[in-house]
């Protein structure tokens, strides 16, 4: 087992910028991927089921009835894929920690077999040069503490606390760059408010409860983090920021942006990076939760652990507006269809697809601006805060050619436009350190099951063969270069 650090993880602000298509030195290439999209091996060496693993099971709640149990059988093949990640030339990979693998009952003691597979798979990518990120959660709840409360208790924080002391007595000595939850709103309002993601409840009170037990043990993972790895190790959180516009230039407008804002970014920006949840959000939301019952003392400034980075996940804005009659859809938000809206507090707002802009398979506009603003409404809001792009792709319906290909142009316009818009961002004073492809190769897109194909690395499901797809190559050129190509070659 080789105990080496990767040097190749940022640690200082990239100094230099080589206009006009240069990335900073230092600047982070890389491709995401989380354990129940990937995996596979769902029963193996102890693994118990996540939320999941129980929701994808249950009929009508994913597209084909797709389960997670093989997909991208990555547990068995990441060797493979981790040499394939070298040929892409990828600097880091960010993938995520399955919960259940390494502590069935998501409590007690580790299950040794399971670490080994993170122990195995972080060996392999440091040998590759390859710079590991690890997720402590991205969404894959133990089953049994869903059964004991889930999110909405405060207990789930204090396991999530013990969970991220065994990872960094795992990991600790050989991964340098740490997330402890990926994007807790899907956690909280799609798996508790709209019910479309896992555990698929949908009970607004306890959708704002979860939402702070997943700031708290974002908190708590901090300090836990702090005390047992190293000085140099980076600590994280990673936030789809929703970048919410008003349809227009009204009042009524401007107030539903706030709102949505509220629910959508604040409720986790508020705490995490100021130390409080903004009072417009309390008021919203109060006739639904006790604020003063559910934030216990102390509990503001454990969240408010500095992050080194704050990771950001951008796929398409948010266009709202005041409930309109025969305009917009108050549930066509682009985060699937329930009758109960994942907005928890702010239900009376439309949602709007924005006219004249090319779509995905996801039918979310393709919007490269909304990146830009996104980062520099962060960096505006909390200046000298590193940011990374922990996400950011595009699923289209992709397939293989008689000579065994995988054409995909429409990606490599969408990879362009975005990392042209991260470069832009740079240049007007974000401090970007990196982006990371979402994703490194097809998996299972949830409650959309394999239906989505959003890897730059086709996936034949029957073989489990991997067919880079013609984008991997085109971000292999842009990661050799360190820059964009010419606009032309984009297409
Ligand atoms: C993000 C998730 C990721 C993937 C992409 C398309 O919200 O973090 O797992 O599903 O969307």
């Amino acid at each position: 087992m080789t105990a080496v650090r990767s040097d190749t993880t940022p640690k200082q602000a990239p100094e230099t910028t080589d206009p006009p298509t240069g990335f900073p030195t230092g600047f982070v290439w890389g491709a995401a991927t989380a354990a129940y999209q990937v995996e596979g091996a769902a029963a193996e060496d102890g693994r118990t089921p996540s939320i999941w693993d129980t929701f994808s099971r249950t009929p009508g709640k994913v597209r084909n009835g797709d389960t997670g149990d093989i997909a991208a059988d990555h547990y068995h093949r990441y060797r493979g894929d981790v040499a394939l990640m070298k040929q892409l030339g990828l600097k880091a990979y960010r993938f995520s920690v399955s919960w259940s693998r390494v502590q069935p009952t998501g409590r007690g003691p580790a299950v040794e077999r399971g670490l080994d597979f993170y122990r195995r798979l972080v060996d392999e990518l440091l040998e590759a040069g390859i710079a590991p990120v690890a997720t402590l959660y991205h969404w894959d709840l133990p089953q049994e503490l869903e059964d004991a409360g889930g999110w909405p208790a405060r207990a789930t924080a204090d396991r999530f606390t013990d969970y991220a002391a065994i990872m960094a007595g795992a990991l600790g000595d050989r991964v340098g760059m740490w997330t402890t939850l990926n994007e807790p709103w899907c956690s909280a309002f799609l798996g508790y408010g709209s019910g479309v993601h896992a555990p698929g409840r949908t009970e607004p009170g306890a959708t704002l409860r979860a939402a702070h037990h997943l700031n708290l043990a974002h908190g708590r993972a901090v300090e836990v983090l702090r005390g047992q790895l190293p000085a140099a190790a980076q600590v994280s959180v990673t936030l789809n920021l929703h970048q919410v516009r008003p349809l227009t230039g009204s009042e009524a407008d401007a107030d539903a942006a706030r709102r949505i804002d509220g629910v959508g970014n604040r409720i986790f920006t508020g705490p995490i990076l100021n130390g409080a949840y903004p009072e417009d959000l309390i008021a919203d939301t109060s006739r639904l939760v006790d604020w003063s019952e559910l934030v216990h003392d102390g509990d503001l400034t454990t969240i408010s652990r500095p992050v080194d980075v704050l990771g950001v996940n951008y796929y398409t804005p948010t266009l709202v507006s005041a409930p309109v009659s025969g305009a917009g859809d108050t549930r066509d938000d682009g985060h699937g269809n329930s009758d109960h809206s994942p907005w928890t507090g702010s239900e009376h707002v439309a949602f709007h697809l924005a006219e004249g802009k090319k779509r995905t398979a996801m039918n979310w506009a393709i919007d490269p601006d909304g990146l830009y603003s996104l980062l520099m409404d962060v960096t505006r809001d909390h200046p000298g805060l590193p940011l990374m792009v922990t996400e950011n792709g595009a699923a289209f319906d992709d397939y293989v050619s008689p000579e065994g290909r995988v054409a995909d142009p429409e990606r490599i316009d969408y990879l362009h436009g975005h990392l042209a818009a991260v470069q832009r961002a740079v240049a007007d004073g974000a401090d970007v350190r990196g982006y990371f492809l979402w994703s490194l190769m097809d998996n299972f897109e949830w409650g959309y099951g394999y239906s989505k194909r959003f890897g730059a690395v086709y996936v034949d499901y029957a073989s489990q063969r991997r067919i880079p797809k013609a984008s991997a190559h085109w971000y292999a050129d842009v990661i050799r270069r360190h820059a964009l190509p010419p606009a032309t070659d984009a297409g």
